[in-house]
């Protein structure tokens, strides 16, 4: 499963580079519109930190508009995914990008209807929200696992990224079921390192080892 930083934060990303597990960056206008400074300075930043997959979303909501916002941010570093939300001018756009070979990312996936609908269109990644689904009382992860089947059913390349995780059973159980990747906040990356029986074992080797 490859590990996507969600986030817009440069200090945030390097962090998380730094921890050796990072493959990619998401954005979406919420996180970038957190940041301060020019956002096409903070992507270029962000793209030339991370190698991999980096996605921005658009932010039009017509077709031949989104398209002319994806013709923009490609130009920003090769390796920008266009990260596009699942309604129907948006697949019009998925379509029209994988056919001019740019990859995308659909987002604000809530069903599994969908996410097969964009994976037809071409999508690179799609983005199921699992945390914003249990939120509304459903079974977020059990989108991830109907994803498999059907990806796998119809032989699907596109790339299921579970998106909205809110804490490590989230990455555990995305892991099992075997999504191809997720994306999560720096605070559950850091989250993923703890174990109590961890500390309480170092904190006995060091003091063994004050006391020779
Ligand atoms: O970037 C998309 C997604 O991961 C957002 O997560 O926590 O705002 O639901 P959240």
């Amino acid at each position: 499963m490859k590990i996507f930083l969600d986030s817009a934060n440069i200090e945030q990303i390097r962090q998380a580079k730094a921890l050796g597990a990072i493959e990619g960056v998401t954005t979406n206008p919420s996180l970038l519109a957190k940041e301060k400074g020019d956002w096409k300075k903070i992507v270029r930043q962000i793209c030339k930190e991370i190698e991999g997959p980096v996605s921005v979303e658009v932010i039009a909501t017509e077709s031949a508009a989104m398209l002319a916002e994806a013709r923009d941010l490609v130009k920003i570093a090769p390796n920008i995914v266009i990260k596009v939300p699942i309604t129907i001018e948006g697949l019009k756009t998925i379509k029209e990008l994988h056919e001019r070979g740019i990859e995308t990312n659909a987002t604000l996936v809530f069903s599994a209807n969908q996410a097969l609908l964009a994976a037809k269109a071409g999508a690179t990644f799609v983005s199921p929200f699992i945390g914003r689904l249990d939120d509304v009382g459903q079974d977020g992860m059990q989108i991830i696992q109907d994803l498999v089947t059907i990806f796998r059913n119809y032989e699907l390349s596109t790339q299921i990224l579970a998106a909205s995780i809110r804490h490590s059973s989230h990455f555990h159980q995305a892991a099992l079921i075997g999504a191809d990747a997720i994306t999560i906040p720096l605070d559950v990356l850091l989250g993923l390192t703890k174990h109590p029986l961890t500390d309480i074992g170092l904190a006995k080797f060091l003091a063994d080892w004050a006391k020779k």
